[in-house]
């Protein structure tokens, strides 16, 4: 069985920028920030693949960065913005990563990261928090260019892994990311990290739900 983890918001915490943040606003404003950030970096994806005017991920995490700043009237010197964006190329895995990656690699899934972000961009963020070794590989959008949840770029995922919409899941706790890989026919897990987080009311359900990677592997064989 084929496995593609997601990596932003499934494997590595977006909500992390928060510590660095905090230099220059308080507590909730910075979670509110990075909130409004990440929803606003997924914005642009959505509407550049839409548009067909693809740029890198990491050119929507700069141009959403932007304008979060604007929103927050938050003004930086280029040396402070570029320092939030250097924090951005390595933020922090969820406790639950390494664990949850052990188990399911031990339990003979063969694992695969695949992401928006570039090959390069997942790959640094991923070594950095010492989880990329579970990957046999790192399969991007960037390699079609378009973004998730195009059914482009998980047609392209199957191609990559060589596998068939049967023999592959998807990991992942963006309920955008669930509904295109479902979509294109290709089974999920949907990582609910918090009680509230909700999925969308689009007539289709997560094939699986899991409350942290702890659990994948276990639940992931029980279903099997
Ligand atoms: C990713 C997104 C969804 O890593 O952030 O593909």
């Amino acid at each position: 069985m084929i496995l593609a983890f997601d990596v932003y918001g499934t494997l590595i915490d977006p909500q992390g920028i928060t510590t660095v943040l905090h230099d220059h606003l308080d507590g909730a404003a910075a979670a509110d920030f990075a909130k409004a950030w990440r929803d606003k970096q997924l914005e642009y994806s959505f509407r550049r693949g839409l548009m067909g005017k693809y740029e890198t991920f990491a050119v929507c995490t700069s141009q959403a960065f932007a304008y979060t700043c604007a929103l927050f009237n938050l003004q930086l010197e280029a040396e402070e913005s570029e320092l939030i964006m250097n924090a951005y190329a390595f933020l922090p895995a969820y406790a639950d990563a390494r664990n949850g990656l052990e188990k399911v690699r031990d339990a003979g899934f063969r694992m695969y990261a695949f992401s928006n972000g570039s090959p390069e961009a997942v790959d640094r963020v991923l070594s950095h928090a010492g989880i990329v070794e579970y990957f046999i590989d790192i399969v991007s959008v960037d390699e079609v260019r378009s973004f998730k949840p195009d059914p482009a770029v998980y047609g392209h995922f199957l191609r990559r892994a060589s596998a068939s919409g049967n023999s592959a899941w998807l990991v992942s706790s963006n309920a955008f990311d669930i509904l295109g890989a479902l979509s294109a026919g290709i089974r999920a897990v949907w990582v609910k990290r918090k009680p509230d987080m909700l999925f969308d009311p689009w007539g289709m359900e997560p094939t699986l739900t899991v409350h942290d990677l702890d659990g994948l592997a276990q639940k992931l064989n029980d279903s099997i």
